[in-house]
């Protein structure tokens, strides 16, 4: 039961490297000059799915918790940032959503979404390692 958890936002964690890599292409050129093309659908349609299972992971994370150490928010930084990972990835939904209901061009908005999806990508890395903490402190199964 722990396990579910961590194995759902592993995999979403690297589909949101996936999507990131996609958003960079579309980055590169926008602002770098380079001709890359950017798979506009494939990005929108993967960023919602990685965003919704990352921010339902976080409930469900909640939940586990809370079923199994009859608390919330007791694993320290894993359990706090990862509550404001869920409200960088709604800000990344909502600029996202903006730019893909009503295409033109633009230039702030690209670069706020931008921003909230590499401190997404950051702060998802850092939950991975803060997830393994609690899996090796909390619970017995030993990783690394
Ligand atoms: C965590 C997930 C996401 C990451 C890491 C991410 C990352 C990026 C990046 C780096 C760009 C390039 C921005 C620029 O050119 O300055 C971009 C563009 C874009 N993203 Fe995302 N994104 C994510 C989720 C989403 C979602 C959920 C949607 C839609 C519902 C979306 C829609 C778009 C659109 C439409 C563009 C092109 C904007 C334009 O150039 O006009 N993204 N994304
Ligand atoms: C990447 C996005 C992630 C988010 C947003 C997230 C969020 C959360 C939250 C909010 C909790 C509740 C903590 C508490 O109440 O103190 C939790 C529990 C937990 N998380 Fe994460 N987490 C993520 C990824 C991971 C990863 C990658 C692992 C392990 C490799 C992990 C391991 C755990 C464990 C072991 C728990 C205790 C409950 C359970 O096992 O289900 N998490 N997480």
């Amino acid at each position: 039961m722990v396990l579910i958890h961590p194995v759902i936002q592993s995999a979403a964690l690297l589909l949101m490297l996936y999507v990131f890599w996609l958003g960079l292409q579309r980055f590169a050129s926008r602002h770098l000059g380079v001709k890359r093309v950017f798979h506009w659908k494939t990005h929108v349609l993967f960023g919602q799915v990685v965003t919704l299972v990352m921010m339902g992971g976080a409930l469900g994370g909640l939940f586990i918790t809370r079923l199994t150490w009859k608390d919330y928010l007791i694993t320290g930084h894993h359990g706090v940032y990862g509550l404001t990972l869920s409200a960088v990835l709604a800000g990344s939904l909502i600029t996202g959503l903006i730019m893909d209901g009503r295409k033109k061009k633009r230039s702030v908005l690209p670069l706020i979404h931008a921003a909230l999806g590499l401190s997404a990508v950051l702060m998802g890395l850092y939950q991975l390692r803060t997830g393994i903490w609690v899996l090796n402190n909390y619970t017995h199964y030993q990783l690394f």
